[in-house]
């Protein structure tokens, strides 16, 4: 059988004090990482994920910064690695949604959405691609969405700024190959805060269910997905999005 193991292995997961973030974060811990859990504004969360994991022998701290300003990033970065050693996983997992008319979209709501769920991929990766270049490994997973492909009416921003996750992606897995991996996530729909199912009208919960899965996902099955990526398993994918989605999409 095989095992996979992150052992000695540092990963920034942003994000990571709720949902999918959080999922991921103690699954590579599970599987032996040292984690640092980003977050903003959710200390008491973060400090919980950060107590579970060190309750199981993992190390991990909780670093609070906004993804979206270079300097706080840079900050950031810094942080972990006197904590916990070079950056070998960067996840960027944050991320924002808004429902919304198109026409009704201010240039803050637009700015708000793309800086968080795409300028924040570019300003993370910047931060930590030098450490991996100097040691010639590292791995990078962005979580994009089915959205970026199917795109959505009243979710203009968000589906923009996912299909140029995917494009970025698909970028700098050239860019940084064959020694750094690059890949990609497009969950489809998922019980997380952003799209909590209590608060569902029955219209969307339909919707969401007319899947082949028939359900909404959880964030333990993303998790899976990006362990594997993480992981020495996935050593020959450059590039790839992978789509844990019930069947929503498949491209
Ligand atoms: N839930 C879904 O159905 C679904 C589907 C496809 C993709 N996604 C993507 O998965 C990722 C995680 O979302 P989730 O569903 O777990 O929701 P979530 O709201 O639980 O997680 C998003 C996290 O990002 C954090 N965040 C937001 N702005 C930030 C900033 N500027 N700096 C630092 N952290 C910030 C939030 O505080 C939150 O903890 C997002 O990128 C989302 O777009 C979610």
């Amino acid at each position: 059988m095989t095992t996979i193991s992150l052992e000695g292995k540092t990963a920034l997961v942003t994000g990571a004090a709720t949902g999918i973030g959080r999922a991921i974060a103690v699954a590579l811990a599970a599987a032996g990482a040292h984690i640092a859990v980003n977050h903003l504004g959710r200390a008491a969360e973060a400090r919980q994920v950060v107590k579970e994991m060190a309750a199981r022998g993992a190390s991990a701290i909780e670093v609070e910064a906004d993804v979206t300003k270079a300097a706080k990033v840079e900050r950031m970065v810094n942080k972990v690695r006197d904590a916990l050693g070079p950056i070998d996983i960067l996840v960027n997992n944050a991320g924002v949604i808004l429902e919304k008319p198109f026409l009704e979209t201010t240039e803050e709501d637009w700015d708000f959405v793309v800086d968080t769920d795409l300028k924040a991929v570019f300003l993370c990766s910047r931060a930590v691609l030098p450490g991996m270049v100097e040691r010639g490994s590292g791995v990078l997973i962005n979580i994009a969405s089915e959205l970026g492909f199917l795109g959505r009416e009243l979710y203009g921003p968000y589906c923009a700024a996912k299909a140029g996750v995917i494009g970025l992606t698909r970028a700098m897995a050239r860019e940084f190959a064959p020694a750094i991996r690059v890949n990609a996530i497009a969950p489809g729909p998922i019980n997380t805060p952003m799209l909590p199912l209590e608060n569902m009208s029955a219209e969307v919960l339909e919707r969401e269910r007319a899947i082949p899965a028939r359900r909404v996902g959880e964030p333990e099955e993303i998790a899976g997905t990006a362990l594997f990526l993480a992981s020495d398993l996935a050593s020959f994918y450059y590039g790839q999005v992978l789509s844990p989605n019930g069947g929503a999409w498949m491209g």
